[in-house]
């Protein structure tokens, strides 16, 4: 297959560009260069630039995995984010429409208000803040303007390695904790937290598979922040004492976020052989791929 993954440097992209390696594969960035893939430089906001490089490789199938991802930012510069997250969204949703490529269009559990959590597929989305907003437009972009796509929901990403220049909720905790250094975390926000790896297995799956429409694709695991920071405690045997509850009332935060955006997978997990991980196989697959990096390191 002729691919290009945008968002290529990125926690998912990442990801999916290392295992698509086999693949005639176009990796889009625009500040952080990708480990595989033909390097392509297109800064989203260049909707010109982006429709004409995409034009000239006419890919089979595109995975458009970049976005503004900070949500706080989000909500100071909405233009910025309404051109990266949704107006470019539509600049490619056209280009696939043109070229009959296959489209897969990464999308965020902040499209829901988070009163309920267990969000199915074809729940209602109403989103609290302007981030949830525009990924939820280029929902919409993506379904009104292609045929042959899928949108995919997802939440809290995390991964071994800091990727697009920073790190992410779990190396954050690891490394706090490792060095005796607090961490306050929300206990009344949940989530579906999701290993990276395992993400863009089922990405490449569906892609594989042509499959359409919406799914969610997630871990398996509702859990609070909280929860989570104390599973990557026992995981490596750390000092939960370290892990302080808070609310998100407490939070310094800019955007309000949904207090339960967990996701419900029973649609992935019935028709993948990939399936959602639990928090269990999930951790002790990030405990492997640590290990293996810190191995590699003391080689070289
Ligand atoms: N992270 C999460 O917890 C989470 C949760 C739910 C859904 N999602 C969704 O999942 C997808 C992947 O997220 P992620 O965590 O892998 O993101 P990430 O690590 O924050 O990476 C974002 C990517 O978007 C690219 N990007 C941002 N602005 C761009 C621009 N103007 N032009 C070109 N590229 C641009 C960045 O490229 P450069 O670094 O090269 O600038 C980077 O590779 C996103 O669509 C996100 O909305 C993420």
């Amino acid at each position: 297959m002729k691919l290009v993954i945008t968002g290529a440097g990125g926690l998912l992209g990442s990801a999916l560009v290392k295992r698509l390696e086999g693949h005639e594969l176009y990796s889009f960035y625009s500040q952080h260069p990708p480990q595989s893939g033909r390097p392509v430089h297109v800064d989203l906001l260049d909707q010109g630039e982006l429709t004409r490089r995409l034009l000239e490789i006419r890919p089979d199938a595109i995975v458009h995995a970049a976005a503004m991802t900070d949500v706080d930012r989000c909500e100071r510069e909405r233009d910025r984010a309404n051109a990266v997250n949704h107006e470019a969204t539509k600049a490619i949703a056209r280009c696939a429409s043109e070229m009959d490529s296959f489209l897969v269009y990464v999308s965020t559990d902040y499209v829901f208000d988070g009163r309920r959590g267990m969000y199915r597929e074809d729940d209602g989305p109403s989103p609290v803040n302007f981030y949830g907003m525009t990924k939820l437009m280029g929902e919409q972009a993506v379904r009104e303007l292609t045929q042959h796509h899928l949108v995919v929901r997802t939440s809290v990403i995390y991964g071994s390695t800091p990727s697009s220049g920073k790190t992410n909720f779990a190396l954050w905790v690891l490394e706090s904790l490792k060095e005796g250094r607090p961490v306050s975390v929300a206990a009344d926000q949940f989530v579906s937290p999701t290993l990276n790896t395992g993400l863009a297995e089922m990405v490449i799956e569906c892609l594989e598979s042509r499959l359409t429409g919406t799914l969610h694709l997630a871990g398996a695991t509702r859990l609070s922040r909280f929860e989570f920071a104390l599973e990557l405690c026992r995981t490596w045997s750390l000092d939960s004492s370290l892990i302080k509850p808070v609310s998100m009332n407490d939070m310094d935060w800019q955007a309000q976020r949904p207090r339960d955006s967990s996701l419900d997978v029973s649609k992935a997990a019935n028709i993948l052989k990939n399936r959602p991980l639990a928090i269990h196989q999930a951790l002790s697959i990030l405990k492997r791929q640590l290990e293996g990096s810190a191995r590699a390191m003391a080689a070289r």
